[in-house]
């Protein structure tokens, strides 16, 4: 649900990693030790956009084992609605936050023998905080990070430094790419694999691996997705019995909330299932971007996840 613990944090360092990526690093305001967490986990941080309510979900890349402090790494979308920028431009050492306890939806399955981990871009960070959690317990792994050239291959050479041969770079501009069906091929028998990173990435990983027989619990993914611009559109709550306009560079979630609703959510990035709504009326086109709902689902228009969905047409009632 909502309402996840929160805690005031104190920005200590913000580093530009390379034209793109700036990491982040937050300390209790009290002083005191973070909350444990393992590898895999986000927090959501809460942002004040001129006067936009904003609430992004950062995979921690921090190591498990140092509670005093958490690191996110935030990569700039000059497209989006403002959250990244805000963190790029908005956000100064000194500064107080707000940011949620950490939850953790791609958590390390520790039963299995080895641990195949593939990353893409900005998608290498929960794998960070998840090798060095590995790396402490002794567990086998192995990371294949594919990234468009050395300059925005962000975090390679401390990977390199702590983990050895056991991470593998890949750059795009020069033509590198992951030989996938082999590297499936080659794991022995109780290998789990990870995935993060573009969707197209993720998909081409799940379906390769399901193609040659690896089990469904094996396979663990995880993308976030940036809640979309697009079109105003009108809501109609059901329960609570207002309307709420949802504006162009506002998700759902986000107007709903600024509009006093207390609406479920955990990763809000179309990944969890938390956020999930009955559609009880619809005239119009309910454009799914989540990764939660089944095709069938969204065919039928009964359900819409607010984190991410948007909807076209004049009228829209979800039970809420
Ligand atoms: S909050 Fe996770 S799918 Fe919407």
């Amino acid at each position: 649900m909502s309402g996840q613990t929160r805690l005031t944090v104190i920005v200590t360092e913000v580093v530009a990693v390379n034209s793109l990526i700036k990491r982040f690093r937050f300390v209790r305001e009290d002083g005191g030790l973070m909350p444990g967490f393992s590898g895999g986990a986000h927090t959501v941080v809460e942002m004040d956009d001129n006067g936009t309510r904003r609430l992004n979900a950062y995979s921690l890349m921090s190591d498990p084992a140092d509670t005093s402090g958490y690191e996110i790494s935030v990569r700039r979308d000059d497209t989006g609605r403002g959250g990244s920028l805000f963190m790029h431009n908005g956000v100064k050492p000194g500064m107080k936050m707000v940011i949620s306890q950490p939850v953790n939806l791609f958590g390390l399955d520790l039963r299995a023998k080895k641990h195949l981990m593939i990353a893409g871009g900005i998608g290498i960070t929960p794998f960070i905080a998840q090798m060095a959690q590995l790396d402490s317990l002794g567990h086998r792994f192995e990371l294949h990070y594919a990234m468009r050239d050395r300059e925005l291959g962000a975090y390679m050479k401390e990977l390199s430094a702590r983990h050895g041969e056991r991470v593998h770079a890949y750059y795009d501009l020069e033509k590198q790419a992951i030989d996938l069906a082999n590297l499936l091929k080659i794991q022995p028998l109780g290998t789990h694999l990870y995935v993060c990173g573009p969707k197209g990435m993720i998909n081409w990983v799940l379906s390769t691996a399901k193609a040659m027989g690896w089990p469904k619990g094996a396979l663990h993914s995880e993308e976030f997705l940036a809640p979309p611009v697009g079109e105003a559109f009108k809501v109609e709550l059901s329960r609570s019995k207002i309307t709420v306009e949802v504006g162009p560079t506002q998700s759902m979630l986000e107007a709903l909330e600024a509009a006093g609703v207390d609406a479920p959510y955990l990763c809000r990035g179309g990944a969890c299932g938390q956020c999930e709504c009955r559609v009880t009326a619809s005239d119009g086109e309910i454009l799914h971007y989540d990764h939660w709902l089944s095709d069938e689902q969204k065919a039928a228009k009964t359900h819409i996840m607010p984190c991410v969905s948007r909807f076209k047409g004049e009228r829209l009632v979800i039970e809420l």
